[in-house]
């Protein structure tokens, strides 16, 4: 059996991220182990994609051990991530009978971790949940804590920080996602060892056939290293203040392609893996790295993942969307940028001529 684990190291709410292989049969005694026992009701969210696949591995372990379960499903999708599906489960949830002591369990993506995250932690102010990641890039998700759900107006603009009781990544769920969700999971995992850890860069770049075939040994290696890293910046910046903006590598070019063709052009870890081809070339043009977007570029095509911009979008919209991103103040461009592979930096003040540059050497093969 495969199987590692890694704390997230968080004082009182630390919490253990358990990845391997064949871990749902085991989901009673981890959930033991976090004192949700059978006395407790659980609710699953899960996804209309997910749940005929894995809804079952889940649900005939607890229900077994004694358990009082429920499963709602979602429609599969962003959308999904909604005020109005929040209101839905919560109304599930009361139907139910949830108390305080109850426990949410997210079974999918991103999408429901995010929104299933945040029914724990409004549900009567705040109950424990737990989070079985069934897409790569959840292994991102899954570790930081923040829950929300997209407003009309805004991705992500509703929602807390409230951190699970137990990840349990069960890498067989991988087996059945599609190619292009699975490559842009892996632009988050190519995105933590680019801004951290140069020997895990060369190891993805090493494996990457065995990896794309879905050895679960090697991805469970991928998801741990991967988690460790966001682990330990988390850890020191739990609420965002500093440090975790490294995490914003390839983000600050990426949202603004997403942004500018309306979430439909590419995938978020699609647009990421552009993101920081352009983020490594700003590096070189800005002189805080030499010879890093070279490597950038052959490690993302590698798993599949563009490194062009091949969309005709104006300077002008990207420049704005640019300045309006999260780590921008007083209308200033501010990037994260790589000293080398393995090691980035927050550079303030970038120069929009530069950044100009940057974009049209992104556009050339
Ligand atoms: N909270 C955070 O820190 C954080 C970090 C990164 C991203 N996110 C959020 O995550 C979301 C994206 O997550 P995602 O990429 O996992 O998307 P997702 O949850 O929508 O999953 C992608 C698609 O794959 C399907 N799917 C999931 N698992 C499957 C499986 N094992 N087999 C077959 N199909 C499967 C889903 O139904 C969906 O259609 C975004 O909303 C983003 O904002 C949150
Ligand atoms: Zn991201």
């Amino acid at each position: 059996m495969i199987m590692r684990t890694l704390e997230v190291a968080l004082g009182d709410r630390s919490y253990p991220i358990v990845v391997g292989s064949g871990l749902y049969a085991d989901l009673p005694r981890w959930l033991q182990l976090r004192h949700i026992t059978p006395a407790h009701s659980l609710l699953v969210v899960t996804d209309s994609s997910v749940a005929p696949h894995y809804g079952k591995r889940v649900l005939t372990p607890l229900e077994s051990a004694g358990y009082r379960v429920q499963m709602s499903v979602v429609p599969a999708g962003e959308a999904s991530k909604s005020l109005d599906q929040l209101s839905r489960l919560v109304e599930e949830a009361i139907r139910f009978g949830m108390d305080r002591d109850s426990a949410v369990l997210a079974l999918g993506g991103g999408v429901v971790g995010d929104l299933a995250g945040f029914l724990a932690a409004v549900y009567m102010r705040g109950i424990r949940f737990v989070q079985l990641p069934t897409t790569l890039l959840a292994h991102d998700s899954s570790v930081g804590g923040k829950t929300g759900v997209n407003h009309p107006l805004g991705k992500n603009m509703i929602g807390a920080f409230h951190q699970p009781e137990l990840v349990l990544f069960d890498v067989d769920t991988l087996a059945t996602l599609p190619e292009r969700e699975l490559a842009s999971g892996f632009a988050e995992v190519i995105k933590h060892a680019l801004i951290a850890d140069a020997d895990f860069a060369m190891w993805l770049e090493q494996h990457h056939e065995a990896l794309l075939r879905r050895d679960p040994t090697l991805l469970t290696e991928a998801i741990v290293r991967g988690c460790a890293i966001k682990a330990q910046v988390v850890a020191r910046d739990e609420r965002e203040s500093g440090l975790r903006a490294i995490l914003n590598y390839g983000h600050t070019i990426g949202h603004a392609l997403e942004a500018a063709t309306g979430y439909r052009r590419w995938t978020h870890g699609e647009a990421v893996a552009i993101g920081m081809v352009g983020e490594a070339i700003l590096g070189e043009l800005v002189g805080t790295a030499r010879d890093v977007s070279g490597f950038t570029r052959r490690l993302l095509a590698l798993y599949g993942l563009p490194v062009t911009l091949d969309e005709p979008l104006s300077d002008e919209e990207l420049l704005t969307l640019m300045r309006r991103d999260k780590k921008a103040r007083q209308g200033e461009y501010v990037f994260v940028l790589p000293k080398g592979i393995g090691t980035v930096e927050v550079k303030k003040g970038v120069e929009e001529r530069v950044i100009r540059e940057a974009l049209r050497r992104l556009k050339e093969e």
